[in-house]
């Protein structure tokens, strides 16, 4: 047998158990490469005398030719392979049946921040949101709470530096500050959002949510502030006749303050919110401070207005009869499927809000 029929049939031995593109650039280095088998002999060639040199370099490039071909032939099966794999594996059953009990549902939460906004934008309140990272100015000392004020505490706000600059907001009202910086007055807005304070227990979560409203042009009064809150609540409890109190209160960011709470009675061990003789605090507000407005470089000679800061949560729980705020954030499908809301039921004010 000669050196190219030998190399011949080595060549096919291998080429039948090459499996991937690696074995196929092996064999291709094995007898193409700088040494490989054909190039050695393309070596010998100028050694040889010309008779033989001529035969031999027609059978040397023949047979170059031949393993060439094969090795082409064997790469595109190999890739032809590698794709009806690969097909096979992403194959999808469209004709499998959807589970429907993954089904998703809108969050009590999530529901009510949608009824609050449908409320109050029918009223011409702007959508506004900020960080829940703030500084420490934005949900203190621009607010006018001064230095030694309780809020500030460290068991109450977590701050997320040694040197107290930056923390996780205790209230939504520091976008207050954020609207007033941004733009020139008139504004109102409401700002539904995340807010941090140290506290758990029923009625307390570490992270929990507020809606904090305000309103300021030329002669806006405590009266828009009563007119404003009194049709809130009553469109969000969907109820006609809801009696309402201004308590006096204490707030740094308003003069004067008030806390509003709403009657109740307990009817067949449930909540009813609207009459009765029972009384629940449901929110702080308040006239905007000058010291505020000065703070945001608001003319307070010329503007002035109120503002107005609530629960989420606690408005959800009286709403929807849900009585542990630390089953909201458990994230327990159970309870979502029963609380939950329809997420193609869109809440609207003159669809109903949640029915
Ligand atoms: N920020 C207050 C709190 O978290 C709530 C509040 C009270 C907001 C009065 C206001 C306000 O805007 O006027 O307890």
């Amino acid at each position: 047998m000669s050196d190219l029929d030998k190399i011949n049939s080595i060549f096919n031995a291998k080429i039948d158990s090459v499996k991937t593109k690696e074995d196929l650039k092996n064999l291709k280095t094995e007898f193409f490469g700088k040494n490989g088998q054909i190039t050695q002999q393309f070596k010998t060639l100028g050694a040889l005398e010309p008779e033989k040199r001529k035969d031999f370099a027609s059978n040397l490039n023949k047979i170059k030719y031949d393993l060439s071909n094969q090795i082409e032939q064997k790469s595109f099966e190999i890739e032809n392979a590698e794709i009806s794999d690969k097909l096979k594996n992403e194959k999808v059953d469209v004709t499998l049946p959807i589970r429907p009990y993954q089904l998703g549902k809108i969050h009590p939460v999530s529901q009510v921040i949608d009824e609050i906004s449908a409320i109050f934008s029918e009223v011409g309140f702007t959508v506004v949101e900020g960080p829940d990272v703030e500084t420490e100015y934005n949900n203190f000392t621009a607010l006018n709470t001064p230095e030694d004020h309780p809020a500030r505490d460290m068991h109450d706000t977590f701050y997320l530096e040694k040197n107290k600059k930056l923390l996780l907001r205790t209230h939504t009202s520091p976008v207050q500050i954020r609207a007033m910086l941004d733009e020139k007055p008139p504004f109102k807005i409401i700002v539904p959002g995340r807010t941090y304070r140290c506290d758990s227990d029923q009625t307390h979560a570490p992270m929990f949510h507020q809606l904090e409203g305000l309103h300021i042009d030329k002669n806006i009064t405590m009266g828009h502030l009563k007119g404003c809150l009194d049709y809130f609540i009553k469109e969000f409890f969907e109820v006609k006749n809801i009696k309402m109190r201004f308590r006096p209160s204490h707030f740094p960011f308003t003069e004067p303050s008030a806390e509003v709470d709403i009657g109740y009675r307990i009817e067949n061990e449930k909540i009813v919110i609207g009459e009765g003789n029972k009384w629940l605090e449901i929110l702080g507000c308040g006239m905007v401070h000058p010291n505020v407005l000065k703070n945001v470089k608001v003319d307070s000679k010329k503007y002035q207005g109120f503002a107005f800061g609530m629960g989420i949560d606690r408005l959800a729980m009286l709403k929807y009869g849900i009585n542990d705020l630390r089953a909201f954030f458990e994230s327990d499908y159970r309870w979502l499927s029963h609380f939950g809301f329809d997420p193609l039921d869109v809440p609207t004010n003159y669809r109903g809000l949640s029915k």
